[in-house]
């Protein structure tokens, strides 16, 4: 739905703020120490998401449970292996859910069939280029779960999610990073951690969606995760690879630095915070 933006004639610059990010994490992770680093790194991803019964996706649901309602249409954007989607799709009449990545897709539809659900319509389309007219108004709920870091153009993200929304809209992203990951960060690069990992993606999507006025429910809760140390070292290397190339001599230091902080079963066990929010997009704040 199109709701009016308000024009301030005071903003916060957020826009230098996160071009500067973008730009320092152009081209992605840089991992050439496995060529199968991908494949295996999905298959990781769509089995943590599942831990605690799809903990994540469960506890994501909950902040919607004050509006959903059985008969809802959502449309859901970057599904990934179907973190939110699984749990979701039990509450709701049909969930339209849409990725790029065809590896994400398999462990989507894997997880799906795994769980008998057969009210997920998975389309393989590039968001960005989905046709907003014939997408008006066309959901109850329209969200993305840990995407807002895909895109260049937020702004441009947030006002198709409201078009193609006739009521409500969310956004559910993970927030802060651990203190290893930093730690490696300082280790690896030679440079003391200043940041680089935050602020999350929330911050920006905030501060555009109180500019145009729309009245946020903002909230949060956090998921615990389990990894062995190879799945360690590939997560450790995906935040890594973004600031300097991870080959095997890089992966080895990684594995040498992260093995000390696994349990007396060798397991990493952490426990991680989500930022939810939702709203209304017929809500409109006066000027
Ligand atoms: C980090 S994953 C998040 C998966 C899941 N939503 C979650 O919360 O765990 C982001 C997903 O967005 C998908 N994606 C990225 N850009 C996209 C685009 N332009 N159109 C559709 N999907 C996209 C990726 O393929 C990936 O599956």
């Amino acid at each position: 739905m199109i709701t009016e933006k308000r024009n301030l004639k005071y903003k916060i610059n957020w826009k230098d703020a996160r071009e500067g990010i973008l730009r320092e994490r152009i081209g992605g992770a840089k991992l050439r120490f496995d060529p199968d680093v991908k494949t295996k790194s999905a298959s990781d991803f769509s089995k943590r998401i599942k831990e605690g019964e799809y903990e994540y996706g469960r506890k994501a649901t909950e902040v919607f449970s004050g509006f959903l309602d059985p008969s809802m249409e959502v449309l859901e954007i970057g599904p990934g292996p179907g973190t939110v989607t699984v749990p979701l799709s039990k509450l709701v009449r049909r969930v339209t859910a849409v990725d790029l990545s065809l590896r994400n897709i398999a462990h989507l539809e894997e997880n799906l069939r795994e769980e008998g659900r057969d009210n997920v319509d998975v389309i393989h389309e590039n968001w960005l280029r989905t046709d907003d007219e014939a997408l008006r108004e066309r959901y109850d709920l329209v969200f993305c779960s840990h995407f807002l870091w895909m895109i260049p153009d937020l702004e441009g993200h947030l006002a198709k999610m409201e078009n193609a929304s006739r009521r409500y809209c969310a956004i559910i992203q993970p927030a802060g990073r651990g203190r290893l990951v930093k730690d490696v960060y300082t280790e690896i690069t030679g440079r003391e951690y200043a940041g680089e990992f935050e602020p999350d993606g929330d911050y920006f999507a905030y501060v555009i969606l109180r500019e145009w006025g729309r009245l946020l429910n903002v909230t949060h809760f956090s998921f615990t995760n389990t990894m062995t140390l190879e799945e360690k070292v590939r997560s450790t290397a995906s935040f890594i690879g973004r600031f300097v190339e991870v080959d095997e001599g890089v992966a080895e230091r990684i594995r040498g630095l992260v093995r000390p902080h696994a349990d007396a079963n060798g397991v990493f066990v952490e426990t991680n915070n989500v930022v939810a929010m939702w709203w209304e997009v017929g809500d409109r704040a006066s000027g």
